[in-house]
């Protein structure tokens, strides 16, 4: 673990195969692109801070939640559920997990993953959520996220995620949200989600939600399980809880902002000044006028 004193500094971005990318996320290219993946492998693939932890920790709850407890009040999620850019090839943690299925995490776009994980016809999971929630959800991350690049204010970062191109890492959210989208409709191993349905308040919409994952992975739950889960992945209870809550990891301020910040469908609307909300508008017809995604921007 990094210590207080070793602070890592804010990086830079540089163009990394047409995507904006950081040193940290890169320096082990060699390894992620060699990955040798499994046939059970399960990818978790998101743009960043479109419900990444949420879905991992449902799965993770799905796979293990029974029959090995102690996973889950001894080891944080980032470990039981880590990331390929960083953890994975930095540690070759991947070789060290003895879990089956091995949950892996990643926010490559999807002309970056590694190859194996097609060869292998691995299940992925891919999770989007509306672009304007995801855009103040990414301005705090990299607020406090230490060696990520320097968001600057509100307004430039603003500017910055609308022209799309080479300006935040991990790209574009218009050309990362499409083209998992795009492959999904030749590919049938890939679930495309949404954080929108994953926060409907009913009850059973929940239930409904999880079953649908269930379905996909092949897995059989009980209604009983899907209950006691929907109730753990709750905002509330993953904020007080140690081991999802990212509290261990020292590369994030939380004075600045918390990792489970708000954890709401419009908390835009607490950001987006009416102007800016309508170059929003004018700006998403254009860029997403070929696309068949659809958003919902409240519940
Ligand atoms: P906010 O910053 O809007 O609160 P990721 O895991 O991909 O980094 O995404 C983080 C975002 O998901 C944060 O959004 C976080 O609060 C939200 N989130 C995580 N767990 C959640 C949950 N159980 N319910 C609702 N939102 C959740």
């Amino acid at each position: 673990n990094m210590m207080k004193k070793d602070l890592p500094s804010r990086e830079v971005l540089f163009d990394f195969h047409g995507v904006p990318m950081i040193h940290s996320f890169s320096a082990n290219w060699e390894k992620i692109q060699n990955f040798q993946a499994r046939p059970d492998d399960i990818l978790i693939a998101t743009y960043p801070k479109a419900g990444t932890t949420w879905v991992s920790y449902i799965l993770d709850l799905l796979y293990f939640g029974k029959t090995s407890p102690e996973r889950q009040t001894s080891i944080p999620l980032y470990e039981r559920v880590p990331f390929l850019e960083i953890t994975i090839s930095s540690t070759d943690s991947a070789e060290r997990l003895t879990t089956s299925p091995r949950l892996i995490k990643t926010h490559l776009p999807v002309q970056l993953v590694p190859k194996s994980f097609w060869e292998q016809n691995c299940k992925m999971i891919y999770v989007a959520r509306n672009a304007k929630d995801n855009m103040v959800s990414y301005f705090h991350m990299d607020r406090m996220t230490l060696f990520h690049p320097d968001p600057g204010d509100w307004s430039s970062y603003f500017k910055r995620f609308l022209e799309g191109n080479s300006m935040l890492l991990f790209g574009s959210w218009y050309d990362h949200v499409n083209s998992w989208w795009k492959k999904k409709q030749t590919h049938d191993k890939i679930h495309y989600m949404f954080y929108e349905d994953m926060i409907e308040v009913k009850l059973i919409y929940h239930i409904l939600f999880l079953e649908k994952l269930c379905c996909f992975l092949g897995l059989s739950s009980s209604l009983e399980e899907r209950k006691q889960i929907t109730g753990g992945v709750q905002f509330d209870n993953m904020k007080k809880n140690n081991m999802v809550n990212y509290s261990t990891l020292q590369v994030m301020d939380f004075k600045v902002s918390q990792f489970m910040r708000k954890g709401k469908v419009g908390d835009w609307k607490n950001h987006f000044t009416v102007a800016q909300n309508e170059e929003f508008d004018e700006n998403y017809k254009q860029k997403m006028k070929n696309s068949t995604l659809q958003f919902r921007y409240e519940v």
